[in-house]
């Protein structure tokens, strides 16, 4: 799933170039706080996303043990006066790791500066978003498993030493200069922490993995979301939307605005249970939350690999996708719910898959997420 890194300017969402960087200064509710936003959603999605992503630990919902641990680093760094550690957040799309990212730097009361690993190419890019940053800046690296190598080893000693030598000139010209850098924080994100190296993962003092959300805490977001758009919903609507977001605030956010446009047109834009129902049946979303590429995969590996084992490229060319949507996207939720085994030997369907199956099919359709 390639991205740009986006950038809230005055005029509006900016797609960056490589070296770009964000800064994020400003109080909470402000404008100015919105966070920079995923390239491969609409216009309209980064904006509803900016409008509800939280600013603050107090409006994060669940992810407790993170969010706890997380505080108990933030409050220690304080006192002593230091800056935070390096984090690595690691989870599957949408569960709130940039979300996570910019409220650690406002706890911290420090500037947002934002890159993202496929648009690193050389070290060159990192060079001045490196020297730029103040003490205590928080550098937020999306995507971090897809940093080039040559960018990766370039990466080391800031994070290590705060110090980076850098080449200048070429040929008989070339020498190496060493630049000191302040003591910032690196915060990386990446829904694949397996492609990691071990010298890159063992930088990071402090890794959090984020899990799917319960229904009872995407019931909450969902309401708040509501709340923010001015949508009225009743609490069974809530509950049935939460039900099948796949335990992804984002996608729960998502599926809101689809009923909310369906109960727009059908019952004078209420959203109780019937109606959020009939939604997500039009959208095709089942009651576990299975949208038609996870129905697709499903039949693909019962039908036509008999169950499994069975590679994720084979799969993927069966269904020709994207082999990196299946592993980040469709596979994690299925493995969550049981449908799914990953073995050595490949993919494997659980019986509970096969059993699900027996359920009317369905064909195929753009995905929510
Ligand atoms: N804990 C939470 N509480 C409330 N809303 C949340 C929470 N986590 C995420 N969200 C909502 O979900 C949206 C997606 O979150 P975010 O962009 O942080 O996900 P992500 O993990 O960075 O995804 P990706 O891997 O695709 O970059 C946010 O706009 C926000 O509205
Ligand atoms: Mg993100």
């Amino acid at each position: 799933m390639p991205r740009r890194p986006v950038v809230k300017g005055d005029g509006g969402d900016v797609p960056q170039t490589p070296g770009d960087i964000q800064e994020k200064p400003g109080a909470a509710g402000s404008p100015s706080d919105h966070a920079p936003i995923d390239a491969s959603e609409s216009i309209e999605d980064q904006i509803i996303t900016v409008t509800l992503r939280p600013t603050r630990f107090d409006r994060y919902v669940g992810q407790h043990d993170v969010v706890e641990n997380l505080k108990i680093s933030i409050e220690a760094a304080k006192r002593r006066g230091e800056p935070l550690d390096h984090i690595l957040l690691h989870g599957p799309p949408g569960l709130g790791k940039t979300t996570l990212a910019n409220i650690i730097a406002r706890e911290m009361e420090a500037t947002f500066r934002q890159a993202s690993g496929p648009t690193l190419d050389r070290p060159g890019d990192l060079v001045g978003i490196l020297t730029n940053l103040e003490r205590g800046d928080v550098l937020f690296i999306d995507e971090v498993h897809r940093l080039s190598r040559v960018v990766e080893e370039f990466l080391y000693p800031a994070m290590e030493d705060f110090a980076i030598d850098f080449m200048v000139d070429k040929g008989a010209y070339a020498k190496t200069i060493k630049i000191n850098l302040k003591h910032f924080t690196l915060v990386g994100a990446t829904t694949r922490p397996g492609m990691l190296t071990a010298p890159l993962r063992e930088r990071f003092g402090i890794v959090h993995r984020l899990d799917f959300y319960s229904v009872d805490d995407l019931t909450t977001i969902v309401r708040h979301s509501a709340n923010v758009l001015g949508v009225r919903i009743q609490d069974g609507g809530a509950q049935e939307i939460a039900k099948r977001a796949r335990g992804t605030p984002r996608i729960a956010n998502r599926l809101l605005r689809r009923v909310r446009d369906f109960a727009e047109v059908r019952s004078h834009g209420n959203i109780d249970e019937d109606v959020a129902k009939a939604a997500l049946e039009l959208e095709r979303i089942d009651l576990l939350g299975l949208d038609p590429l996870d129905r697709s995969y499903l039949r693909v590996l019962v039908e036509q690999y008999v169950g499994g084992p069975v590679g994720v490229a084979a799969l993927a060319a069966s269904l020709n996708e994207d082999e990196g949507t299946l592993v980040d996207v469709v596979e994690p939720y299925l493995i969550q719910i049981g449908f799914l085994q990953r073995t050595a030997g490949g993919r494997r369907a659980t019986n509970k898959a096969k059993h699900y199956l027996g359920a009317p099919s369905a064909s195929e359709h753009p995905r929510l997420l």
